[in-house]
């Protein structure tokens, strides 16, 4: 079983750095590649600022930040993602761009580096097939933000070897996380299950059957939730929501994954959630 000690990742914004900061936090090295410059040090910034809120809540010392701080290469150049016996995807959400990146990985990396990737919604058993190393490519879901969150989803696409899984699944319990371990299919297991529940908030919303302060009163009490899903849905983004429902709807042919009209509705007029200033809620 590859032993993995130095992290490739793909992309320095929100969870490209969370990751990096979780593995270079658990003593792995890191080489996290962006774009340009700007992207890459904004990235750095993200995770010295996270850093410094750990240090003020007495979790970690000075000495402790420096140390993982030096664990990370901030990069521009995919060369030197060769160093890594694993690279990590966390690139934008966009399939063109996935396999463009992919195929650059997959040509230059040796052949026993394994490639993970953290797409929410892209079918890893079609992005392990754009390379030619299908049995050494997996998914690694991990959650928004990656420091906190306890939980990674390994997806296996159909060509995962047991070998490949068995080294990510390693690394994600090195890391102090929970993995569970799913097969491909789309919004893997837990998306699957979130977002056709936000979706029935917005039906029961729309149908006038309560409140959005009773709805989200109800879920946090009665099944203890910390956020009532349609505050969740403002936090996520509508637009992200129905798109993904689009998706389920297409994929399965099943017309249970149907969007709420409201849900529609509040996209359509642009009221997409925090990012807006209102969705359910005004900010
Ligand atoms: N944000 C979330 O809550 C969340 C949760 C789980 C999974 N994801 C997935 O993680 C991935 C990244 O999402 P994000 O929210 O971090 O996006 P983001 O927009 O914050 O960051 C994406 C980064 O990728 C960089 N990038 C684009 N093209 C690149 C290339 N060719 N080479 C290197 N870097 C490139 C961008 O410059 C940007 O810095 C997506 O696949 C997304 O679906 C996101």
């Amino acid at each position: 079983m590859t032993t993995i000690e130095t992290v490739g990742i793909i992309g320095a914004g929100t969870m490209g750095n969370g990751i990096a900061q979780a593995c270079a936090s658990s003593g792995l090295r890191v080489v996290m590649v962006d774009i340009n410059e700007a992207a890459v040090q904004k990235g750095v910034a993200t995770i010295a600022g996270s850093l410094d809120r750990l240090i003020k809540k007495e979790k970690i010392t000075t000495a402790d930040k420096d140390a993982t701080l030096a664990r990370i290469q901030g990069s521009t150049h995919y060369d030197d993602l060769k160093a890594a016996q694993l690279v990590i995807e966390a690139a934008t959400e966009n399939l063109e761009l996935k396999i463009k990146i992919l195929r650059q990985l997959d040509g230059l990396l040796p052949a026993e580096t394994l490639i993970a990737t953290n797409t929410s919604s892209i079918s890893i058993t079609q992005l392990a097939a754009v390379t030619s190393r299908a049995d050494r490519f997996i998914g690694m879901h991990f959650f928004n933000p990656v420091p906190m969150m306890a939980l990674v989803e390994i997806i296996r696409g159909l060509q995962t070897s047991d070998a490949t899984h068995d080294a990510v699944h390693a690394l994600a319990l090195a890391l102090g996380k929970t993995p569970i371990t799913v097969k491909n299919a789309p919004g893997f297991v837990v998306n699957r299950i979130l977002v056709p529940m936000i979706n029935e908030a917005f039906f029961v919303l729309g149908e006038g059957l309560a409140e959005a302060e009773a709805i989200d009163a109800g879920m946090k009490l009665g099944c203890n939730q910390p956020i009532g899903p349609l505050a969740l849905a403002d936090m996520i983004g509508l637009d992200v929501c129905l798109a993904v429902m689009e998706v389920y709807l297409k994929e399965f042919g099943d017309s249970k994954y149907r969007p709420s009209p409201l849900l529609k509705e509040m996209v359509a007029a642009g009221r997409l959630g925090r990012k807006t200033g209102q969705g359910v809620y005004k900010y």
